[in-house]
């Protein structure tokens, strides 16, 4: 194919790196301290460390010393770590020479890396926050709501950088009632198609308490025969799907748990290990007494505290036209 290079690993060697980077989130402490180790002691550059186990695990033998090396002459490894073997960046980057821009965000879930391709296009390399997580992904980015899923290895998702900013990061000048109507909307209308698919998306964010919003909008381009903004939801990283309810996961019950009021009041106060447990047992009871509906009803409760939030930043005059919008996205 016109424009192809050729990538500097064989298959044999692509296997045992993404083997290395599915085993990354189940490292043994101690290895971590190794590592620690063999870098502060020079062995082991830095951006290496994720890779550190192909010559420690075997340190006898280094089998794969070879292969250490050539990550080590690699400037590619130096600019993307260990990010660039996830198939679909490795076949950009690799194959097609390209050389996108990263940078690297999140919080609760752990380090987020970003990548944008020349074209404008880019990918997100998350590790998972739940077990079900690739599945609710998944099904979110079939149905529009959320970032379109690739292929990627274990223990984290590849998937497309949504274009759009923060609803919060609107400028005032943007913030026209019919645009506000039509991202309230299309919000009411995406939690409406999750809730028909049975996902609790448990993280509406509009705005939280920083400003930051998982709700993403790209404004209308000047001339677009359809005037909506493109809204997309994204981190699903709390969510929970129902399909087995009332038969819930003690992860499931936590991921319910973590985003009410109690819990987060609790937990400022500061909860302890047994008092946790116990907290997540009187929880799991009264979900087990409530409905599939009212469960679900929460996201609803979730989107209205962030659109307070919001307006308490861009003024109250964002919360009529977008519950307008909302209510009728959401009708159900
Ligand atoms: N698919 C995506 N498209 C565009 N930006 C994304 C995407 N996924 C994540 N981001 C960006 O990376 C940030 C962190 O991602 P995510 O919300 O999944 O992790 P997090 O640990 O929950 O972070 P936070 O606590 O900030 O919400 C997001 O706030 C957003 O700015
Ligand atoms: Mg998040």
């Amino acid at each position: 194919m016109k424009g192809m290079i050729m990538p500097d690993y064989n298959t044999e060697e692509l296997g045992r790196l993404e083997s290395v980077i599915e085993g990354l989130c189940l490292l043994p402490d101690e290895v971590i301290r190794e590592t620690g180790r063999a870098v502060e002691t020079g062995q082991c550059p830095p951006h290496l460390a994720p890779f550190w186990t192909l010559v420690s695990a075997d340190a006898g033998n280094c089998l794969d010393g070879p292969l250490f090396r050539k990550l080590e002459t690699d400037w590619r490894v130096a600019e993307y770590s260990f990010y660039s073997f996830f198939p679909p960046v490795y076949a950009r980057i690799y194959h097609q020479g390209e050389r996108p821009q990263i940078w690297f965000d999140g919080r609760t879930r752990g380090r987020v890396a970003l990548f944008r391709f020349a074209n404008g296009e880019g990918l997100v390399v998350k590790p998972l926050q739940n077990r079900r997580e690739a599945e609710i992904a998944q099904r979110a980015g079939e149905a529009g709501v959320g970032p379109r899923q690739f292929p990627s290895l274990d223990g984290f998702l590849v998937e497309e950088l949504v274009q759009g900013r923060f609803f919060t990061d609107l400028s005032t000048a943007e913030l026209q009632d019919d645009l506000l109507h039509r991202v309230g909307l299309r919000l009411g209308s995406m939690l409406l198609a999750l809730h028909n698919a049975g996902t609790c998306y448990n993280d509406a964010t509009v705005s939280d308490p920083e400003g930051r919003s998982h709700l993403l909008v790209r404004l209308p381009t000047a001339g677009q025969a359809d005037p909506s903004p493109d809204c997309r939801l994204i981190d699903f990283g709390v969510s929970v799907l129902l399909d087995r309810f009332p038969d819930l996961e003690m992860e499931e019950v936590f991921n319910l748990v973590r985003t009410t009021p109690e819990y987060r009041l609790a937990s400022r106060l500061g909860l302890g290990g047994s008092e946790l447990g116990r907290f997540l047992a009187q929880y799991r009871q009264r979900l087990s007494s409530a409905s599939r509906d009212e469960i679900l009803a929460r996201d609803l409760r979730i989107a209205e505290e962030g659109l307070r939030e919001a307006a308490a930043r861009m003024g109250a005059g964002i919360i009529g036209p977008f519950q307008e919008g909302f209510a009728e996205g959401n009708d159900r």
